[in-house]
This record gives structure tokens, C-alpha cells and sequence, in this order.
């Protein structure tokens, strides 16, 4: 029970990769309330967590919904110990047709979330002299990808934000660290083409997609006491499409 008496918010939480982790630190005692604009998958998932869940319906590019969230937990847990910013979203298309809503539906879900989420959750976590905080990149937010010009921006995004906001709270005993996953099986990926898929596994040198598991348990290990002294890094679970 690693994370008894530990509070964790994961935003997208209904599913994929987000439910996983939810579900994992549920497992290890954590009281875990996630988010998720899909309020039917999001109530199923959290009754399946069990009593120490709870679920809000929170669009995450929205700062006003995010604050009301961060607010009902403090209010319920009086703390707030772990931040997962997983909600995220795909528009592709290349870039001399992509529109201008796609551009901006992608950064605002994916990047601005988390500025809504770090900047609400970070006062709190300051106070505590406290905190965890772990932001979903991706390996193609370092490689590039033809066709996700707003998603890999996104990402790469993503990454600069986590080392920023990890020098400017380290002091304060709060770690910020961001996961970059490659090909992983989750509804994100699934609607891709065989061909798409056939030619990503080609790039993965241990020859098979990752599952959200695989995620899962590298986000605890940054959210645990083992990775207390490793904070601004960037740790890709690829099967090492990217090294
Ligand atoms: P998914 O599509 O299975 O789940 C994403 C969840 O986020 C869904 O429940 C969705 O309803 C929720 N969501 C979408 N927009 C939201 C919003 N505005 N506010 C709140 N919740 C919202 O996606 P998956 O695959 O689990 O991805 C999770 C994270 O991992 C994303 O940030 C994604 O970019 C990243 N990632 C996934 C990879 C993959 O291969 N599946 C690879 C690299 C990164």
C-alpha cells in the first residue's frame, strides 16, 4: 500500500491509460478522484474503483471547471498529494490542411490543461511543502511525426512545461516529471489503420505496442518515494522507439 492516506487527481480518468492509473493507485490505497468530460464512462469507472474514488465532469482546457475541481478535493481530502495530467486528445491531419479549430482543440486539451491544472494544484502542494506532479508527453513530442503538427507540439509542449515548473517548485519538495509513451493500445489508438499500426511496430525494437499497464506503473513510480530525488526528467515507455 504505497499510497495509503495519499491523494491523487488524474485528469482523463474514464479510460485508457488515465483509468489504469487510477485504478492502480486505487489498488494501492490512494483516495483517487478522477476527471473527464465523458460522465458515463467516467461514473462507471469510478464506481469500479471503489469507495476511495470519486469522478467530476470536468472539461480540462476549461481553467474555471478546473479550479471548482481542484476545490471539491481540497474541500473532501484536505490535501492533495499526487497531479497526473493524462486527458488528451488527437486532430490529425497535415499541416497545409489541418484547421485552425483542430490546432486549437488539440494545444487546448493537451497543453493548456495542464497549465490549468499545475497552476491551480501548485499553491496547495506549496503550502504542503509536498507534491507530485506527472504530465503525459509522448515519444513523438521528441521525434516529430508527419500528420500531428498540433498534437506533437503539444507534447513537445509538454515537456518544456514539466522542466520549467519542476526547477520553479523544486524548492518546495515538489517534483514534476513527464511519462512519454510510444504506441500504446487504448481507444486513441485503435480507430488507426493496420497500416499505420504495421508500420509504427516496425518501429519499435521490442516489436509489440505497449499496454496502458506499462504506463501505469511508470507513473507510480514517479508519484512513489523511490523517485523522491528525480524531478524535470522525461521517461519514455516506447519498447524503445526512441533512444
Ligand atoms: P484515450 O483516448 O483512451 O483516453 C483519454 C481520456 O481523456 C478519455 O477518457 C477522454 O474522454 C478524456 N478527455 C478527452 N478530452 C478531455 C477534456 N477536455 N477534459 C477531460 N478529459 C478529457 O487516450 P489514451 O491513449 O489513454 O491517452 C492518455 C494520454 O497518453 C494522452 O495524453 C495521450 O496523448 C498520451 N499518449 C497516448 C499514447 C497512445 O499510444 N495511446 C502514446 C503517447 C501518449
Amino acid at each position: 500500500m504505497r499510497f495509503e492516506n495519499n491523494v491523487v487527481m488524474v485528469t482523463g480518468g474514464a479510460a485508457g491509460i488515465g483509468r489504469v492509473t487510477a485504478e492502480n493507485f486505487a489498488k494501492e490505497g490512494a483516495k483517487v478522484s478522477i476527471c473527464d468530460v465523458n460522465p458515463q464512462a467516467g461514473e462507471i469507472t469510478a464506481k469500479e474503483l471503489g469507495p476511495q474514488a470519486s469522478f467530476e465532469q470536468v472539461d480540462v482546457s476549461d481553467s474555471t471547471s478546473v479550479l471548482n475541481w481542484v476545490e471539491r478535493v481540497l474541500d473532501t481530502y484536505g490535501q492533495i498529494d499526487v497531479l497526473v495530467n493524462n486527458a488528451g486528445i488527437t486532430r490529425d491531419g497535415l499541416i497545409m490542411r489541418m484547421k485552425e479549430d483542430d490546432w486549437d482543440a488539440v494545444i487546448n486539451v493537451n497543453l493548456k490543461s495542464a497549465f490549468n491544472c499545475i497552476k491551480a494544484v501548485s499553491k496547495i502542494m506549496m503550502k504542503q511543502r509536498s507534491g507530485r506532479i506527472i504530465n503525459l508527453a509522448s515519444v513523438v513530442g521528441v521525434i516529430g511525426n508527419p500528420g500531428q503538427a498540433n498534437y506533437v507540439a503539444s507534447k513537445a509542449g509538454m515537456i518544456g512545461l514539466t522542466k520549467t515548473v519542476a526547477k520553479e517548485l523544486a524548492s518546495r519538495g515538489i517534483t514534476v516529471n513527464a511519462v512519454a509513451p510510444g504506441f500504446i493500445e487504448t481507444d486513441m489508438t485503435a480507430s488507426l489503420s493496420d497500416k499505420v499500426k504495421e508500420a509504427m511496430l516496425s518501429q519499435i525494437p521490442l516489436g509489440k505496442a505497449g499496454t496502458p499497464k506499462d504506463v501505469a506503473e511508470t507513473i507510480l513510480f514517479l508519484a512513489s518515494d523511490s523517485a523522491a530525488y528525480i524531478t524535470g526528467q522525461v521517461i519514455h515507455v516506447s519498447g524503445g522507439m526512441y533512444m
